[in-house]
């Protein structure tokens, strides 16, 4: 090896550990909220890596929650807007508009501590019912799709999950 050469190779084997030390660390996603017994086990459905809240998630609602939250007649049930391109802004860092209920709607990465999935989720409500109201449970394809976007952040458009760490079991 010709010396030149060999002090780039050392040089590079040298900066290795720096470059990985700085690189961002992707914390684990985990929503450290107990699962309830009252709530639908999503475990047997694989996390999902990228979810997109325009083609992945309003879908579920323009099929699901038409004429209350969607499409409704006078005002949406509950204040709650789910017609496109409202939706997100609807639901995102929002509180609930119950006055006797103190969750927010959706608080990203944390899915369990979300008004709008222990509604998709639970049986037991601490306010009013399960959602869709009066109507079949979501499939738990559905719900976990719900649950993964709130957990990758709750992000507006597109996914902004393209460094997380694979795929991890559901905790
Ligand atoms: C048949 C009408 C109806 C359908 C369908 C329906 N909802 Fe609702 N929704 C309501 C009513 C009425 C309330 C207020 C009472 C309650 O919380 O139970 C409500 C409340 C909510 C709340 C709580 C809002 C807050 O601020 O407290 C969420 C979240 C919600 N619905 C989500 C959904 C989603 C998502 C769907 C579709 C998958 C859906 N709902 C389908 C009637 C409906």
């Amino acid at each position: 090896m010709r010396p030149v050469r060999g002090i780039v190779v050392v040089a590079l084997l040298a900066g290795l550990p720096l470059t990985l030390a700085a690189w961002p660390q992707q914390a684990p996603l985990f929503d450290p909220t107990p699962w309830s017994g009252d709530c639908d086990s999503i475990e047997s459905v694989p996390l999902r890596q990228h979810v997109n809240y325009d083609t992945d998630i309003q879908p579920i609602w323009s099929q699901r929650c038409a004429n209350c939250h969607v499409d409704w007649g006078e005002f949406p049930e509950a204040d709650l807007d789910l017609n496109p391109p409202n939706s997100w802004y609807f639901l995102v860092d929002q509180a609930s508009s119950n006055p006797n209920a103190t969750q927010i709607r959706v608080v990203p990465g944390q899915p369990r501590q979300s008004l709008l999935f222990t509604k998709l989720n639970c049986a037991i409500q601490d306010v009013g019912l399960r959602m869709p109201r009066a109507r079949p449970d979501l499939p738990l394809d559905e719900q976990a799709l719900v649950h993964d976007w709130i957990l990758a952040g709750a992000p507006e458009h597109g996914d902004d999950t393209i460094f997380r760490g694979g795929f991890q079991p559901r905790g």
